[in-house]
């Protein structure tokens, strides 16, 4: 990481109430494929990471179950509730959590949530998504990052962000060494499969923007755990 955590989150502080003007279009195409991609079902819960002011968060919202961001900057996060008080999105709860430490133990249970959640299945995250912020984390970073993922055992994760299909280029759009450290796409994708994922979609939006899907390969006590056939 080239910047401390609260590096980072002073920084994005300062920026918060301007953050969603003046966004490029690769952002916007970016952001709009983790939506697509992510297609949560009604009663699916989505943990964001680095949620910023909500931009995927409140997008995902109205067709999943429950949607939990989490930041590092307390003025994101005034941003995105601001948001979602405006838009009155209720399924949405934001607070402060990294990569590698979401501080995640489950949505809170309210009385918008549609489904009963046992108690045994209360931690339980269906899809994970973030976007345009992993590149703040080195690689190894990013790898323990993607470890902590997939030990809150999500069926599938969508990462968009700064990522290198080709040679870096500082001179080209969303690569500034001096505060990021984006990863080539062929490190991520071994990170991914590493930590058990299978990489199942490739997307490249510019030389230097991405979005990858990965999904969890079943393990023997997700077959255990399926219900038996009639
Ligand atoms: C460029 S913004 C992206 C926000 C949002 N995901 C979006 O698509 O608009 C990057 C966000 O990452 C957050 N961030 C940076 N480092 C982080 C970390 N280690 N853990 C969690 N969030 C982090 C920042 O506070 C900031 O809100």
């Amino acid at each position: 990481m080239k910047k401390s955590i609260e590096e980072h989150a002073a920084r994005f502080d300062e920026k918060a109430t301007e953050y969603d003007e003046s966004k490029s279009d690769e952002y916007h195409a970016c952001a709009n494929l983790v939506v697509e991609r992510a297609a949560p079902a009604a009663d699916d819960v989505v943990l964001d990471l680095a949620t910023g002011t909500g931009a995927i968060a409140l997008a995902i919202a109205p067709d999943a179950d429950r949607v939990v961001g989490r930041d590092i900057s307390e003025g994101m996060l005034e941003e995105a509730e601001r948001k979602a008080a405006d838009k009155g999105i209720e399924n949405v709860e934001f607070d402060h959590g990294t990569f590698r430490e979401p501080e995640y133990d489950g949505p809170a249970d309210t009385e918008s949530s549609e489904t009963p959640r046992a108690p045994t299945r209360s931690a339980r995250v269906d899809i994970v998504t973030s976007n345009f912020a992993m590149h703040h984390l080195s690689d190894p970073e990013k790898r323990e990052a993607i470890d902590v993922i997939a030990d809150l055992e999500p069926r599938k994760f969508v990462l968009g962000d700064v990522m290198f299909f080709g040679e870096p280029d500082p001179d080209e759009p969303f690569y500034s060494p001096e505060v990021d450290d984006p990863a080539t796409v062929g490190a991520l994708a071994d990170a991914f499969t590493d930590a058990g994922f299978s990489l199942t979609a490739v997307e490249r939006v510019h030389d230097q923007v991405g979005v990858l899907v990965a999904e969890r390969c079943p393990t023997a006590a997700d077959v255990d755990e399926a219900p038996a056939e009639e």
